[in-house]
């Protein structure tokens, strides 16, 4: 066991302050990662501050964290796939148990079993798993990931939790070329859905509560940009999507998003608001419409989305902060004010 630096929340309404965890020595399958930047999820902060309570408590202290992109410093004696001195990536999972159906099926997201990257329970030190918002991380080789040589470094750390979370369910419910796409939210998964969509081929239509997003949906890959707002715009789109991702983070009406899907429709939330959203039924029968949600990816689909954007050059477009600005971005976050991916640099964390 070794000691690095960290930031951790201490409870639901601290802020994120300077700290040391244990970290394992890498065994046999391990590879340790020195940590170059990390993403800033919407996730983190409603887990630090306690709003998943119900389904997934948060045990203090706190370190979140799970879009990692780093270099490898330390290999153990059984890795194949990874030597010191690569990068290497770590999303939302470090463990599953890789004998149930779903690991079986390469869909390690849905196993009952497995380990998140921050706030699961350690099979190893005890306590919980500490996420990335720290100086290195030790984690099994089947769930570190191999990051394409030309991305941008910053900029590829979100793709470990935006990136995939948008890209599965795109896949999964046949997104591609004509497919008539809507996206709810541009934050850091929306502008990455739109990203994404986009080079699937689809007819990509944004809807934002943010009229000064307009053109920078327009830049990012939208063909079209609804202020959600305007019930005008809302109707023009009636009864005309084949798949919409709702990636809002907060309440809002997902009954109006629902009517703008044909017949078959669907609308796939990624966004996990803390309270229940409010679904009529004849919302869903008249157009035969469905809903349904979708968590991560498993570690082969997150691959195959690296790669992806490693062959058409996609990143997330990040505003790089040390650590030491972690509590103003959350707030900024709140704020829908974030272009539109906070992405740490850990080197920051080096003077603390
Ligand atoms: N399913 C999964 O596996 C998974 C993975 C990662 C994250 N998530 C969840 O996905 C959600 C989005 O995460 P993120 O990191 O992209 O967050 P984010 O960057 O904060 O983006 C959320 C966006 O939602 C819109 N929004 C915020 N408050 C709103 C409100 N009151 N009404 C309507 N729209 C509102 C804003 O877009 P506009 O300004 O364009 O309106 C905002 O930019 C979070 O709940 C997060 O926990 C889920
Ligand atoms: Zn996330
Ligand atoms: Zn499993």
């Amino acid at each position: 066991m070794y000691k690095t630096k960290a930031y951790s929340a201490a409870s639901a309404t601290s802020p994120l302050a300077s700290t040391t965890i244990p970290r394992r020595d890498p065994t046999e399958h391990d590879v340790q990662i020195e940590i170059l930047f990390c993403g800033i999820c919407h996730s983190d902060l409603h887990l630090v501050r306690n709003e998943w309570n119900n389904v997934m408590p948060a045990v203090y202290p706190c370190v979140p964290g799970h879009e990692i992109l780093g270099r490898v410093t330390r290999v153990g004696s059984g890795v194949t796939g990874f030597r010191p001195g690569d990068l290497a990536a770590v999303g939302c999972l470090v463990d599953s148990d890789r004998t149930c159906r779903e690991c079986q099926a390469g869909l390690e997201q849905f196993c009952p079993n497995g380990t998140l990257t921050y706030n699961s329970a350690d099979k190893h030190l005890g306590g919980v798993t500490y996420g990335g918002y720290s100086d290195s991380i030790v984690v099994d080789e089947h769930f570190v990931l191999h990051v394409p040589s030309n991305l941008d470094l910053a900029g590829a750390a979100p793709l470990l939790c935006a990136g995939i979370t948008t890209y599965s369910p795109m896949r999964h419910w046949g997104v591609t070329k004509g497919k008539k796409v809507g996206v709810v939210g541009l934050g850091g998964l929306g502008h990455m859905a739109v990203k994404l969509a986009h080079a699937l081929a689809a007819h990509v239509v944004v809807f934002t509560t943010s009229p000064g997003k307009k053109e920078d949906a327009r830049r990012l890959g939208a063909d079209e940009v609804v202020v959600s707002g305007n019930a005008d715009e809302m109707r023009k789109h009636a009864g005309s999507f084949d798949f919409i991702l709702d990636a809002v983070s907060a309440d809002h009406n997902i009954g109006a998003y629902m009517q703008l899907l044909r017949r078959d429709g669907n609308i796939t939330l990624v966004g996990a608001p803390e309270n229940p959203l409010a679904v009529s039924a004849f919302g869903l029968i008249l157009g035969r419409r469905s809903l349904s949600g979708s968590p991560i990816g498993g570690i082969r689909e997150t691959q195959e989305l690296l790669d992806f954007c490693g062959s058409h050059n996609i990143t997330a477009d990040v505003e790089v902060i040390p650590i030491q600005k972690v509590n103003e971005a959350y707030g900024r976050m709140l704020k829908s004010d974030v272009k539109y991916r906070f992405s740490i640099d850990m080197a920051s964390l080096k003077s603390e």
